[in-house]
């Protein structure tokens, strides 16, 4: 989940002299983003200071961040003719600094906590390359889908081929797990996830070849959760829309769970959010396989000391 971001003070001011693109590709500053929450919250792993949408530049859909706005896509794919334009690209050339990142970052964290990277699965990244930034309704993704299903699956094929070698690339350099982030998969119905996605992700786990644990991770996915275990992943995310026994109950046994406290719980005063924090442990029971988190990503109106009582009240619950 997201970690660091701008709720962090000490984030907001390498913001101030640095756009979010410079942060995400110099290396010295991306392994400076990556250890502020690891310093300032006391978490059992840190993440990886990047973005979901780096791989798209390099495959011929350049994007930039507009104030206020999110991410803009400059010239979305809409058609056959914009998915044949798309260039298969090696990330060990093209993704180097997240790597490199990596690298120093391993150096950094030796013999403190272990280091994840992340990538975006095909469609969450095939969202923002069709609609142009962020959607709602994901219309002209689903147009895509239903109209021209041999352009969708080129397209979702050769996300799951550049983001499968990114992904084994990051476990080369020292990336001791990896999430793939499949955020807004869960508009589809089951059916569609079917036909349209899980092919695609099983391809996409395929080709990071079992090197290191990865967390596959949907939001609004109640319905998808057999599905997705099916497509691959040994630790499957739950958002917080859903009780976290329920949850583990539909992917069922054998495979781990993250999750799953709501990120607005953090908004709320300590005692609501510590009580939140002990049904989600509650609901786990203890049992072997649970990676307690967020069930999505923090907000940036969240104060840092409820983080940190976060963390610790878990370490205290859970300590052996
Ligand atoms: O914990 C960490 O170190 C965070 C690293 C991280 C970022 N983006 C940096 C970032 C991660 C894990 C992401 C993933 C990401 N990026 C996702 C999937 C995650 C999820 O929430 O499910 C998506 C959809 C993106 C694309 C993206 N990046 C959007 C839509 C936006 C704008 C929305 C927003 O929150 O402003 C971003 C910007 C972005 N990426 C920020 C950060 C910290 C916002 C802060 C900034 O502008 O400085």
């Amino acid at each position: 989940m997201r970690q660091a971001g701008r709720y962090m003070p000490e984030y907001r001011a390498l913001r101030e002299r640095h756009d979010l693109l410079s942060l995400c590709r110099t290396p010295e500053l991306a392994v400076e983003v990556t250890l502020q929450p690891v310093r300032a919250l006391g978490v059992d792993a840190a993440i990886l200071f990047s973005d979901l949408l780096l791989p798209l530049a390099p495959l011929g859909v350049p994007f930039h961040f507009a104030p206020g706005e999110g991410p803009v896509i400059e010239t979305p794919v809409r058609g056959a003719a914009d998915v044949a334009r798309l260039r298969r690209f090696d990330p060990r050339e093209e993704l180097a600094p997240t790597q490199e990142a990596i690298r120093l970052l391993r150096r950094e964290l030796e013999g403190q906590v272990p280091l994840i990277g992340f990538a975006g699965a095909p469609f969450t990244l095939a969202s923002y390359a069709v609609e142009g930034g962020p959607s709602s309704q994901y219309a002209a993704t689903k147009t895509l889908m239903y109209s021209d299903p041999s352009s969708w699956h080129r397209l979702a094929a050769l996300l799951a081929e550049v983001v499968g070698d990114y992904l084994r690339a990051q476990a080369e350099a020292g990336a001791q797990a990896l999430q793939v982030f499949d955020s807004w998969v869960g508009v589809l119905d089951a059916a569609d996830y079917r036909e349209f996605v899980l092919p695609h992700v099983r391809a996409l786990f395929d080709r990071i070849g079992g090197l290191v644990p990865v967390i596959h991770f949907g939001t609004g996915t109640a319905h998808l959760l057999a599905l997705q275990r099916e497509a691959g992943g040994d630790v499957i995310g739950l958002d917080w829309r859903l009780g976290l026994d329920d949850g583990w109950r539909a992917v069922g046994d054998g495979v781990a769970v993250q999750g799953n406290l709501d990120p607005a719980a953090l908004l709320g005063p300590r005692e609501r959010l510590l009580s939140r924090v002990d049904d989600v442990l509650a609901r786990a029971a203890g049992r072997p396989g649970h990676v307690f988190n967020l069930g999505h990503g923090i907000l940036p109106a969240t104060p840092v000391e409820n983080v940190r009582a976060v963390v610790e009240h878990v370490h205290a619950r859970t300590a052996r």
